[in-house]
């Protein structure tokens, strides 16, 4: 199954925000309702979250065909819906520049988009776990946060793709998964898809991965990206940064594995990156249940900046950098 894939006219969506109790696809109509299942994450992830930026301006394209206006506000909403990962921004304009050539040249090019994840992913897969094995050995134990498998792309995903590429090929001593607060997409979406994968792993908190390292029960840190910046920096999900610092201390490989959709040399560094706040409700409660006292305040960063000299590589579907060694994007 597509985490995302345009059928019969609209855009279906595997709804994340269901999982993993209940495993349902959504039927996006109108920009309005896709929109909105970026901003609720049922959609998420970079990869995914390019295509569903480029698949919005195919529905735009239909929906305000006779509405200019409109349909260029509604390009926009989707551009816009969330405002980290470049992969969203980027899908949508792509799309965007077909528009003058009719609504069928932009859904043949958001298409295409879809297309190139999907091939992305396995080239990922097959480099990044050549990488691993390289630096760690045939049995490597392997720390990963948030969700970066199928469902942050179309199939397969990026960093999962090579921790499910050295499961088949018997090279893989283990995982650890941290549950990824306050959304928990490494407890709902990580687990559930390393469960399907038949691959062996452990939940941690997100605080226990430096700790794990420490004590040696972890031969790297692998995980994604929602922007590689010009100079190497890493945006990703908030505890990227805490796994990085853990792994710099330990000694230990921090590998990043996206595909070229996600590196942005148009940012020149974390800094200039716009960090989506989620507002204090997701850290005050977990589904619906207060957690904190009524009164308390919160701040909620989706996401934290790795700075370029605390990672050892960065591995595309087409290359693989060694920051460690000097070689820069
Ligand atoms: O807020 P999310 O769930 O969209 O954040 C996702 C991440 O941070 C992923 O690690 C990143 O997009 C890489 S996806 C292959």
């Amino acid at each position: 199954v597509r985490t995302i894939d345009w059928v019969d006219g609209a855009v279906e969506i595997v709804d994340q925000t269901a999982l993993p109790d209940v495993t349902r696809v959504l039927r996006l109509s109108t920009v309005e309702d896709l929109v909105d299942a970026i901003r609720r994450l049922a959609v998420r992830g970079a990869p995914a979250l390019g295509v569903a930026g480029a698949l919005g301006v195919a529905l735009a394209a239909r929906q305000y065909a006779a509405d200019p206006a409109r349909r260029e506000a509604a390009v926009a909403a989707v551009q816009h819906a969330r405002p980290t990962a470049v992969n969203l921004a980027r899908g949508a304009r792509r799309a965007a520049a077909r528009l003058s050539a009719g609504r069928d040249a932009v859904l043949t090019e958001a298409l295409r988009l879809r297309d190139e994840e999907i091939a992305s992913s396995a080239a990922q897969g097959r480099l990044g776990a050549d990488l691993v094995t390289e630096l760690c050995g045939p049995a490597a134990r392997l720390l990963t946060h948030c969700n970066t498998g199928a469902l942050a792309a179309v199939v397969g995903g990026t960093a999962l793709a090579a921790v499910a590429e050295l499961h088949r090929r018997g090279a893989l001593g283990g995982v650890v998964a941290s549950e990824t607060r306050p959304l928990l997409q490494g407890a709902r979406l990580t687990a559930w898809e390393l469960r399907q994968l038949g691959v062996p792993f452990r939940l941690a908190v997100d605080s226990a991965g430096p700790f794990l390292m420490a004590r040696g029960e972890v031969d790297a840190v692998i995980l994604g990206a929602d922007r590689i910046c010009a100079n190497g920096d890493v945006v990703n999900k908030i505890g990227t940064y805490a796994h990085a610092l853990g792994a710099q201390r330990a000694g230990i490989p921090f590998l990043v594995v996206a595909p070229e959709s996600t590196v942005d040399t148009g940012t020149p560094d974390g800094a200039a990156v716009e960090i989506e706040d989620r507002g204090r409700d997701e850290v005050l409660e977990f589904r619906g249940t207060r957690t904190a006292p009524p009164d308390v305040d919160a701040v909620n960063p989706a996401f934290d900046v790795t700075p370029y000299d605390l990672v050892t590589a960065i591995v595309t579907d087409r290359r693989v950098i060694r920051l460690d060694k000097g070689e820069r994007i």
